[in-house]
């Protein structure tokens, strides 16, 4: 049996496998999103940047927060259905866009384990350091597993998914990272879920959902600063990733909702008129005293209209679970045939 030393462990290696997305394009590419952001009139950053290994840890620090309410009413919510959802899609390769530590998803394998559907997991994430250290804690937790791990951007690997073993899969997005799109790219978003699916296979959507403000701006106004200095962190990771000259302190955190478009914006602002040099990209930005850059939007959905939009990608919501608060919501859509794909 041929086996591969992971971590302190000899694990098979037909039980794993890694692959990289980093394609020559994607390295000439790398940054010009940031220049992008950067030069228009309301500065923006790209959240995806937030994730280095870093700000990863500080994200994982967060969902632990009093006040972050959403990662443990989803869990409660998937620890409550877990099985429900196993029983509904049979065995299937769950593939899962931004696992982070995988911690919720856990309740899905445990679930799947517990109905002896095989065990095929894929998960992806921008932040390969997270991504091999939960790998290898999964692997050692279920000897049934078979992983996966994708290091890239959900579009890079969205885009070449590895074919699957099993006959069914499902995608899973959970956390409401959705909500980090705005109109536009949540439809391209869903057109390329919609692509990535065969009919009869299953999406898993975790989204939080509108509710009373002071609740909504707390979670990202923590009292311990941890959700500042994951803010402020990305401005270290563009510093460290293009040789930048941000000076951290000079910025200052500030979250609040919005409530035309249901959503919590995320700024920096600036504490003084300041140049700002990345010197790989060759580019340098002026902030005024006041200025802000935009460096996320998370935005709060009303259940009725995301059901619209998901219909509008065939992707049909057979079930959706809530916490009794109504605050988070689970839906296992299933992607239907459209004109021309099914007799
Ligand atoms: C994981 C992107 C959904 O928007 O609530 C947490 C990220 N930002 N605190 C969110 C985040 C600030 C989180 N998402």
């Amino acid at each position: 049996m041929e086996t591969i030393q992971v971590g302190s462990e000899q694990i098979e290696s037909s039980r794993f496998r890694w692959i990289t997305f980093s394609s020559p394009e994607a390295v000439v590419d790398d940054g010009q999103d940031v220049i992008q952001g950067l030069s228009q009139t309301q500065k923006t950053l790209p959240c995806r940047y937030f994730y280095d290994d870093r700000g990863s840890e500080l994200f994982e620090q967060i969902t632990d927060l009093p006040e972050y309410y959403p990662t443990r009413t989803e869990q409660a919510i998937l620890e409550k259905y877990a099985v429900e959802i196993a029983q509904l899609t049979g065995g299937c390769e769950l593939v899962e866009l931004g696992s982070g530590s995988s911690r919720k998803t856990r309740l899905l394998l445990e679930a799947y384990n517990q109905l002896n559907h095989q065990l095929h997991y894929c998960p992806i994430d921008v932040s390969a350091g997270i991504l091999k250290a939960t790998a290898i804690a999964l692997l050692r937790q279920y000897p049934r597993l078979k992983l996966s791990g994708l290091a890239g951007t959900y579009q890079q690997a969205l885009a070449q998914l590895p074919p699957t073993e099993l006959e069914n899969r499902m995608l899973i997005f959970l956390g409401s990272t959705l909500g980090n799109l705005n109109d536009e790219e949540c439809n391209t978003f869903l057109t390329q879920i919609q692509q990535a699916l065969q009919p009869g296979e299953f999406f898993l959507l975790g989204v939080d959902l509108q509710k009373a403000i002071a609740v909504i701006e707390a979670a990202y106004n923590d009292a311990q600063g941890v959700t500042a200095e994951f803010n402020l962190n990305i401005l270290r990771h563009l510093n460290h990733r293009f040789q930048g000259n941000f000076a951290l302190d000079q910025f200052a955190h500030h979250a609040f909702y919005n409530p035309v478009e249901h959503q919590i914006e995320m700024h920096l602002r600036s504490l003084k008129r300041q140049t700002v040099v990345l010197k790989t990209l060759d580019y340098q930005v002026v902030l005024d005293t006041g200025e802000t850059i935009r460096t996320e939007i998370s935005r709060k959905f009303h259940l009725p209209t995301l059901i619209d939009s998901l219909k509008t990608h065939a992707l049909q919501p057979l079930h959706i679970w809530t916490d009794p608060q109504g605050w988070f919501g689970l839906l296992l859509c299933q992607r239907q045939c459209t004109s021309g794909e099914c007799p």
